[in-house]
């Protein structure tokens, strides 16, 4: 970055757009805020009407008749593929890349638009052979190989409802979400290449299968080639794939129809599948994309999210897919083989906006910036984070080293629940500040507001809270309406969708986030709720009680502490800390494994029995103990803080 823009952030900490961008910038004035606001339901039906392929045009925009169960679009008819593949083959766009894919030991593999539709296309009849139609659920378990967004768009094609497993989840984990949502069919791989080694995705699907009735048939994509165990309800996709129709017509679907479920966290242990449907995810998925990284036809965009999470959905899969974009969609991690990977890719490509997380920022920072400066990442003109709130440090190493200081960052903030970016710069109108997500997009209302769901004046904090609909946020939770309305839209009302946020505004109404400020806790941006890691925890027969908490972690974000009381009769030794350690593994996946476990005589409780996470946190960060005047017995924390040191090398 120039000595000049340098001196500047350190000064004042804020980074106009660039006049490039301003020039040139899909959004470059308030002209969009300002239609939104004066009328923001018809700013979306417009907006459906022009940016959508409908079969059926819709003649309503939102329903609020019965809120919070809001509706959009409601007799609108599309299918997302169609406007994903379809339309773009038909208006002769057809051999524009789709995906440049790369594999992790190396290979590329370059799929047009057409080349993607006619493989959805026969994958979609590769399902609909299998038994699989209309409103059956699929679960999809496999790594970033094309497949993926393959078995994605076909679920979509035939209106099969796709329920993506981050392969990094254990048996347990995939069986409760495969048992939940009653999936028919299972979309797997032999494996998974990951940092050099196979992850068995084959057997841990068949061991998650043994435990689900639903599944009669599981499909297998080969991909690292190693011998697989093989049941009567297997088949692999190549041969699927080769016997199937080469057509599929899109199966009409009604706007309100769902499109897929996505199990995140909440704050007890039993995750929560939450349900989004077609036509208003598919619009808030375009016009996002499009406001927000600015992009045209020539851009090569790689957002490096696997489409295990809700960013891979969104801005891997459907928002650039309908946006006639070309994608890098790549199968490992930034570390390997070397840090230098992911500029190696941007350079080779000619990558010109780059979308990841702060956990890899921070994690890339620390290799050092000698791996960026061995390629040319000149090619570069935006680049985005997203998933944990970015610390103005790695911020501006970013801007600095990966953006050469001429690329805006677009900090977006949003959930799995909302679907698309909620709050973000825009990148030809926004004056950026490190560490903020400056304010919301077109049509969205961000109120923060205080206990009693008061607005809180600029300049103060509280919970953030979104008090409109809008078309893509989420429709309930599967199978349980009840928790949906109890989770985000009874704390101030059915009106006000509460986002389990905390969030401040500084002096310009600028928002900052603050962080969770229910029991999630956000590691590398996953996130995991503190009961369910508990109840795993108890769920070994050596353990009494647990309680974990999200301590700070240089590089994640937070790191897992968990605090253990042992059943009477057990030794508190470093094997058993390294046993439990790996129940977690086993039971929910490895990125949930505590990387402090310590043994507690017993816990900090409060007289009436609530335990004192703060005086936790406290002990897991090293600080000097916070207040412990209303604990039970003061003394425990000092018995659990000497365990911490020991641990720690803190003695
Ligand atoms: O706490 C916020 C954090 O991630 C949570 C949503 O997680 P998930 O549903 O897994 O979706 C992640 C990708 C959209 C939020 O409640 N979060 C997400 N983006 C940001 C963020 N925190 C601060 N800044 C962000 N940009």
């Amino acid at each position: 970055m120039n000595e000049a823009i340098e001196a500047h952030l350190q000064e004042t900490r804020t980074v106009p757009p660039p006049e490039a961008f301003v020039r040139a910038a899909r959004v470059a004035d308030r002209s969009l805020h300002e239609e939104a606001e004066a009328d923001f339901e018809g700013f979306w039906m417009r907006r459906a009407l022009t940016e959508i392929s409908w079969y059926r045009e819709p003649t309503e925009s939102l329903d609020a008749s019965n809120p919070p169960f809001f509706t959009w679009f409601k007799d609108g008819e599309l299918n997302l593929t169609y406007n994903c593949l379809d339309r773009h083959v038909e208006a002769g766009g057809g051999g524009k890349t789709a995906f440049t894919w790369i594999g992790e030991p190396g290979e590329e593999r370059v799929i047009s638009y057409a080349e993607l539709l006619a493989e959805v296309e026969r994958a979609a009849s590769a399902l609909k052979a299998l038994g699989v139609g209309k409103g059956d659920r699929v679960a999809i378990y496999l790594g970033m190989v094309p497949e993926l967004p393959v078995a994605m768009l076909a679920c979509a094609r035939i209106g099969a409802i796709h329920s993506v497993v981050f392969g990094g989840f254990s048996a347990t984990a995939l069986a409760d979400r495969i048992q939940d949502a009653t999936c028919r069919l299972v979309i797997t791989a032999d494996g998974a290449w990951r940092k050099g080694a196979i992850i068995p995705l084959k057997d841990i699907a068949d061991e998650a299968v043994a435990q689900c009735p639903s599944v009669e048939h599981v499909l297998v994509v080969r991909r690292t080639e190693q011998d697989v165990a093989w049941h009567d309800r297997d088949t692999w996709w190549h041969e699927a794939m080769a016997e199937a129709d080469p057509r599929c017509e899109p199966e009409r679907m009604n706007a309100e129809d769902p499109l897929f479920m996505l199990y995140t966290s909440g704050t007890t242990a039993k995750p929560k599948g939450i349900l989004h449907t077609s036509g208003g995810y598919l619009l808030g998925a375009i016009l996002s994309h499009r406001w927000v990284f600015d992009i045209r036809a020539d851009d090569v965009y790689w957002c490096t999210a696997d489409c295990g999470w809700v960013t891979g959905h969104t801005y891997v899969v459907y928002g650039p897919l309908a946006n006639h974009a070309t994608g890098i969609l790549y199968e490992g991690t930034p570390e390997y083989p070397t840090w230098e990977r992911h500029w190696e890719i941007v350079d080779r490509h000619k990558v010109t906006i780059y979308y990841t997380a702060p956990t890899a920022i921070r994690a890339l920072i620390k290799a050092g910036e000698a791996a960026v400066q061995m390629y040319d990442t000149s090619s570069l003109r935006l680049l985005g984070t997203v998933g944990e709130p970015i610390n103005p440090e790695a911020w501006i190493w970013y801007h600095e080293h990966v953006g050469g200081g001429r690329c805006p960052i677009v900090d977006t903030w949003w959930q799995t629940e909302t679907g698309s970016v909620v709050l973000s710069p825009l990148p030809g109108l926004s004056t950026t500040k490190p560490g903020s997500a400056i304010g919301p997009l077109p049509g969205m209302k961000p109120v923060i507001v205080d206990e009693r769901g008061n607005p809180v004046p600029i300049g103060g904090g509280g919970y953030l809270t979104l008090q409109r609909p809008w078309p893509s946020m989420l429709r309930t939770i599967w199978g349980d309406d009840q928790r949906f309305v109890d989770t985000y839209w009874s704390r101030f009302g059915p009106t006000v969708y509460f986002t389990g946020d905390g969030a401040r505004t500084d002096d310009d109404g600028d928002i900052w986030l603050l962080g969770r400020v229910d029991d999630v806790i956000n590691v590398a941006g996953h996130r995991i709720s503190t009961t369910e890691i508990e109840s795993s925890l108890v769920g070994h027969p050596a353990v009494a009680e647990a309680a974990a908490i999200g301590a700070h972690d240089e590089i994640k974000g937070e790191h897992i502490a968990a605090f253990v009381i042992l059943r009477d009769g057990n030794e508190p030794t470093d094997e058993l800390r390294g046993e439990l350690a790996q129940h977690v593994a086993v039971g929910i996946g490895k990125f949930a494994k505590p990387s402090l476990l310590l043994f507690a005589p017993d816990l900090p409780k409060t007289r009436s029995g609530k335990i004192m996470r703060r005086l936790l946190k406290d002990i897991a960060e090293g600080r000097e103990l916070g207040d412990a005047t209303t604990l039970r017995d003061p003394a425990i924390v000092e018995a659990i803080k000497a365990d911490a040191d020991r641990q720690l090398g803190r003695a």
